[in-house]
C-alpha cells in the first residue's frame, strides 16, 4: 500500500499505528519549534476541486512542519476549467516532481482512481459521500485522548449520514475499534444501500444519544441533497437538533464533536458548540498531528506497514 484513500480495508493495527504517531507529532506541535526535518526535500500537492477551510490548511501546516515544499492547487484557477482531465492534470504536476497528492474532489472513488494512476502517494482528503479518512482518524484520536480508551465506548453519529463521508469513514474504523456506534438522522438521510455491517440506526434520538460517551452532530449537506425533500431548518433543528435536554441523556461526562463547518443554531445551538464539553476546536487542533503522522508514515513506508 502506498496511499491513505480510506480506512474500509486499513486494519485496526494501522489505526492505532497512525494514532500512536499523532501523539508524537502533537508533543512536537506543542514545543515552540514545531518544525522536523522528517519530510526534507519531498513535495506535496494540495489538490482540492471543493472547498475546505479545516482539511486544506490542516494539511498545508502538517506538510511544512514535517519540512516538506507544501504546492496548493485551487481547482477554479486550474487549466480543468479548460476542460483538462483529472488524470492529465495529475500526471502533469507529477511530472515536475511531486512525491504525495493530497486530494479533495467531489466524486466518489475518484481518490483511489488517482492513487491508481501515479506513482505519488495519495491521501484522501475527502472524495464525494464515501470517505474523509483524516477526519475519522483525527475524531478516533480525540475520543482516545478525552476518554482514555476506544473499545466499547458509545459513539452517536447524528444527522445527514448518507451524504456525510465522516460518518462513513467513522462507521468503518469504529466498527474495528469495538466502539458501539449509534446513528440517527431524518428517514431520508439514512443510507438504504450502504452501511457497514455492526452500525445500529436508531428509531429516536433518544434512543441514539442514551449513555452515550459521544456525540457527534454533523450538518445537513445541502450541497449534495439532489431532489431529496429536505424538512425546513427550523423543522430539523426541532427534530434532529441537540439541545440540553436531549444531551443529559447522554453520560453526565460527555463529549460534543462536530467535524464543522457547524450550521450554528441549525444541527447546534452556540450554547452547546462553545460549552466545555464541547471538543471541536481540540479535533482541529489535533488533526494537524493526524496528518502529519499519515504523511510522515506513508512517506517512510520502509519501516511501516501502512506503506507495504
Ligand atoms: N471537516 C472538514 O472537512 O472541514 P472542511 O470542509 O473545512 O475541510
Amino acid at each position: 500500500r502506498k496511499d491513505l484513500t480510506g480506512l474500509v480495508d486499513v486494519t485496526k493495527e494501522e489505526i492505532l499505528e497512525i494514532l500512536d504517531t499523532a501523539e508524537k507529532f502533537k508533543e512536537i506541535n506543542s514545543r515552540e519549534i514545531k518544525k522536523v526535518p522528517a519530510l526534507k526535500g519531498k513535495t506535496i500537492a494540495n489538490l482540492f476541486f471543493e472547498p475546505s477551510t479545516r482539511t486544506r490548511t490542516s494539511f498545508e501546516i502538517a506538510g511544512k512542519r514535517l519540512s516538506a515544499d507544501v504546492i496548493n492547487f485551487t481547482a477554479s484557477a486550474s487549466s480543468t476549467t479548460k476542460g483538462e482531465t483529472l488524470i492529465d492534470t495529475v500526471k502533469n504536476i507529477e511530472s515536475m516532481g511531486v512525491d504525495m497528492f493530497v486530494v479533495r474532489h467531489y466524486y466518489s472513488g475518484s481518490v483511489r482512481f488517482i492513487a491508481q494512476n501515479t506513482k505519488a502517494h495519495v491521501i484522501n482528503a475527502g472524495d464525494g459521500t464515501n470517505e474523509h479518512p483524516t477526519q475519522s482518524l483525527l475524531d478516533l484520536y480525540t475520543i482516545k485522548e478525552q476518554k482514555g480508551k476506544l473499545e466499547g465506548l458509545k459513539v452517536a453519529i447524528i444527522g445527514d449520514i448518507t451524504h456525510s463521508r465522516v460518518a462513513r469513514s467513522n462507521a468503518w474504523a469504529m466498527k474495528k475499534l469495538g466502539i458501539d456506534l449509534r446513528l440517527y438522522g431524518p428517514k431520508t438521510m439514512i443510507p438504504r444501500d450502504y452501511l457497514p455491517f455492526g452500525c445500529k440506526v436508531c428509531n429516536s434520538m433518544e434512543e441514539a444519544l442514551e449513555d452515550c460517551d459521544v456525540v457527534m452532530m454533523l450538518r445537513i449537506q445541502l450541497e449534495r441533497q439532489g431532489i431529496a425533500l429536505l424538512p425546513s431548518l427550523k423543522e430539523y433543528s426541532k427534530l434532529f437538533g441537540l439541545n440540553k435536554n436531549r444531551l443529559d441523556l447522554a453520560k453526565k461526562d460527555a463529549i460534543i464533536m462536530h467535524p464543522g463547518p457547524i450550521n450554528r443554531g441549525v444541527e447546534l445551538p452556540s450554547y452547546l458548540a462553545d460549552c466545555d464539553k464541547s471538543v471541536i476546536l481540540t479535533q482541529v487542533e489535533n488533526g494537524v498531528a493526524v496528518r502529519m503522522a499519515v504523511m510522515y508514515l506513508l512517506a517512510m513506508q520502509q519501516n511501516t506497514k501502512l506503506g507495504e
